[in-house]
């Protein structure tokens, strides 16, 4: 029997995050101090995780993100990508990272069997991007897009979180870069999660703001098909473009209806919806397979419809504890 949810989404994918550790502090992801981190024996060891993706596949699942925090930045994680990319039944093996470690780690990644690459990347001005990663070097992420180009882990796509007063400037030049490479730029809404809603009531844009940048400064937008299958972004590209642009709307126009994700955390808890606090710990039954795969079950039976993420973030009440800073439930 597939995965099938009370409102009839079939559920084949699982985004796991393995460390809530990262090398940069992005201002909407993590607060200045960093967060409070786990220990080591909280987060779930390769040979656990490995036990949950071999459950999942029977069941349906066959597509795997690999996130964090930062993946990269776990030791050994190119030898847990060779173990999922040869779990029976998975397809589709990707990974979001901030690609600060790409030019070191992209080769043998695809050579362990990776299939392609989310690169975050919020702007294209060195100073600012110090100030959004709180330390990063641009020309690091730069270099890790060009070696995931090089070593073909595509469709390679950016993840930009529009953000106002921050790049809302840089937009064109964000749609210029799929132009001259193939290139999949996808802005995304700022979201109200974790302790840093803070930030979301000054800096939140609908991305209707792209497509008028897009429009004013004459880039025109035709619909495409997504490229690398589905996902939440609608997709567009410039005539001539070489990649294309994606929309992601969490919140102006929410894609709960499509939603075909469970996400596995970095202490181990199984979680349905990315905002809402339910989640259930897999490590009391790691042993046994067939809890396991009825404890999958049991959370993708309680799957909320939607979200509701504006709702509360717009009145600026973010549900208690509703929400945990993405370093932690994985992007
Ligand atoms: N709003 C929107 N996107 C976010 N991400 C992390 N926090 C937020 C947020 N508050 C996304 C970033 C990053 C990915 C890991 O998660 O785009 O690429
Ligand atoms: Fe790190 Fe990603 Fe969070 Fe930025 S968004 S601090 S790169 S985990």
């Amino acid at each position: 029997m597939p995965l099938i949810d009370m409102y009839g989404r079939k559920h084949d994918y699982l985004r796991i995050s393995v460390t809530d550790r990262c090398n940069l502090r992005c201002v909407y992801c993590m607060g200045d101090e960093g967060v409070e981190q786990l220990t080591h024996s909280d987060i779930l060891s390769y040979e656990e995780i490995l036990k949950v993706v071999a459950a999942g596949a029977e069941l349906g699942i066959s597509k795997i993100r690999i996130t964090g925090g930062e993946p990269l930045v776990r030791k050994g994680i190119v030898g847990l990508v060779g173990q999922i990319a040869s779990v029976p039944g998975i397809s589709d093996l990707a990974m979001t990272t901030n690609g600060i470690l790409l030019p070191r780690y992209a080769a043998e990644l695809k050579k362990a069997g990776l299939n392609r690459v989310n690169i975050s990347l919020d702007t294209l001005k060195p100073d600012q991007y110090r100030g959004v990663t709180r330390c990063g070097e641009l020309q690091q992420v730069l270099d890790g897009i060009e070696a995931a180009l090089q070593q073909d882990l595509k469709p390679v796509k950016l993840n930009t979180v529009l953000m106002k007063g921050i790049n809302d400037q840089e937009v064109v030049d964000f749609l210029r870069m799929t132009l001259e490479k193939p290139l999949h730029v996808r802005f995304i809404e700022y979201m109200p999660i974790g302790d840093h809603d803070r930030g979301y009531p000054d800096h939140y844009l609908p991305l209707s703001f792209v497509e008028e940048a897009a429009r004013q400064a004459g880039l025109p937008l035709s619909p495409v098909p997504l490229p690398g299958g589905a996902g939440p972004a609608e997709s567009f590209s410039i005539p001539g473009a070489r990649g294309t642009v994606g929309l992601i709307h969490p919140i102006s126009k929410h894609f709960c209806d499509k939603c075909n994700r469970l996400r596995l955390t970095a202490e181990g808890n199984l979680k349905a919806c990315l905002y809402w606090q339910d989640e259930k710990p897999v490590r009391p039954v790691l042993n046994d397979k067939k809890a396991l795969q009825a404890l999958i079950r049991d959370v993708l039976t309680g799957k909320p419809v939607e979200h509701q993420m504006a709702a509360n973030g717009i009145c600026g009440s973010v549900k208690p504890g509703a929400m945990r800073g993405m370093s932690k439930t994985g992007g």
